[in-house]
């Protein structure tokens, strides 16, 4: 696809009918359970295949183990990663790893789709309708997590969420007029809606009361638990970022809130909009919201209560 303008994955086209996708994703723990962790790390990495539009095939494993750690954990890290190959229809290949003073993990996953279906950042245009369909706040809760100031209930919500493959949401576009798509994680979604914005030369308009949200994250944020990297976010936003009155700083804060392994955003045209979100309900994608729309040319977000 070129490296313009960044996308979720690299694409080559092996024939006029095939196109390899390729992407790779480690990190380390963020929440306490060894099983859960891999699962999660997984579902992350096969998220950048989704949001191409592909279908993954195999995964490799990368891991980094510290000596201390003991087989057990490391049995759980791989195995829950394993399961999440599994679920998504893919088959582990095998993998390589290396003792490191931190535990981190995750996967290379190699996928297929039709050069003709590629989804990228770039192609929203006016009117479309914008979706998202998994909840912020899971940095937040992350952090918390950390501080040992997250409930269980919380922590249980954001494992859910986290380790939800982006899988019945990709296949729900089958067919539909889909003009971009990429996945919420790292950047929050002002930052990953801001990179569709720059690549489509596009003004989206977000409505913030539209927006799934956590209920915990909300809470924690109202606060003052927000990761750095949120702040960052916002930072890396704001010279392309209308904030309208109404807007507080704690919904601001969950726009831009870091995700791991977050929802696909989708720009697409109105009429297939109410086709999408049917689908997605019967798909068991039941967070997923419109959360806005595609409201003229300049690569910016507007944000409206
Ligand atoms: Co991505
Ligand atoms: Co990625």
């Amino acid at each position: 696809m070129g490296l313009e303008a960044a996308d979720d994955a690299g694409v080559y086209r092996l024939t006029p009918e095939l196109a390899l996708i390729q992407t790779v994703d480690f990190f380390t723990p963020i929440v306490n359970d060894p099983y859960q962790f891999g699962a999660i790390a997984a579902a992350n990495a096969l998220s950048d295949i989704y949001a191409m539009g592909g279908r993954p095939l195999m995964a490799l494993n990368i891991a980094c183990f510290p000596l201390k750690t003991g087989p057990d954990t490391m049995k759980a890290v791989l195995r829950g990663g394993l399961d999440k190959v599994h679920e998504a229809g893919a088959l582990l290949v095998g993998g390589h790893s290396v003792e490191d003073p931190e535990l981190k993990y995750g996967l290379a996953v190699t996928g297929v789709a039709h050069p003709d279906r590629i989804f990228t950042k770039a192609g929203a245009r006016l009117g479309d309708l914008l979706i998202l369909t998994k909840p912020l706040g899971t940095g937040i809760i992350a952090t918390a997590l950390k501080g040992r100031l997250a409930s269980k209930e919380a922590e249980a919500a954001a494992i859910r969420v986290m380790s939800a493959l982006n899988r019945a949401a990709a296949e729900a576009l089958d067919g539909l007029e889909v003009h971009a798509v990429t996945d919420i994680t790292g950047f929050g979604l002002l930052g990953h809606g801001l990179e569709m914005a720059r690549a489509s030369q596009a003004e989206l308009t977000i409505l913030a009361s539209r927006v799934p949200v956590l209920s915990w994250a909300r809470e924690y944020a109202g606060m003052g638990l927000v990761p750095a990297g949120s702040h960052a976010n916002r930072r890396f936003c704001e010279n392309h970022l209308t904030l309208a009155p109404g807007v507080d700083a704690v919904t601001a804060d969950l726009l831009s809130d870091a995700q791991t392994s977050g929802g696909l955003f989708i720009a697409i045209a109105p009429q297939d909009g109410e086709v999408l979100m049917k689908r997605l309900q019967e798909a068991g994608v039941i967070e997923a919201a419109v959360i806005g729309e595609v409201t003229g040319a300049g690569a910016r977000i507007k944000v409206l209560p």
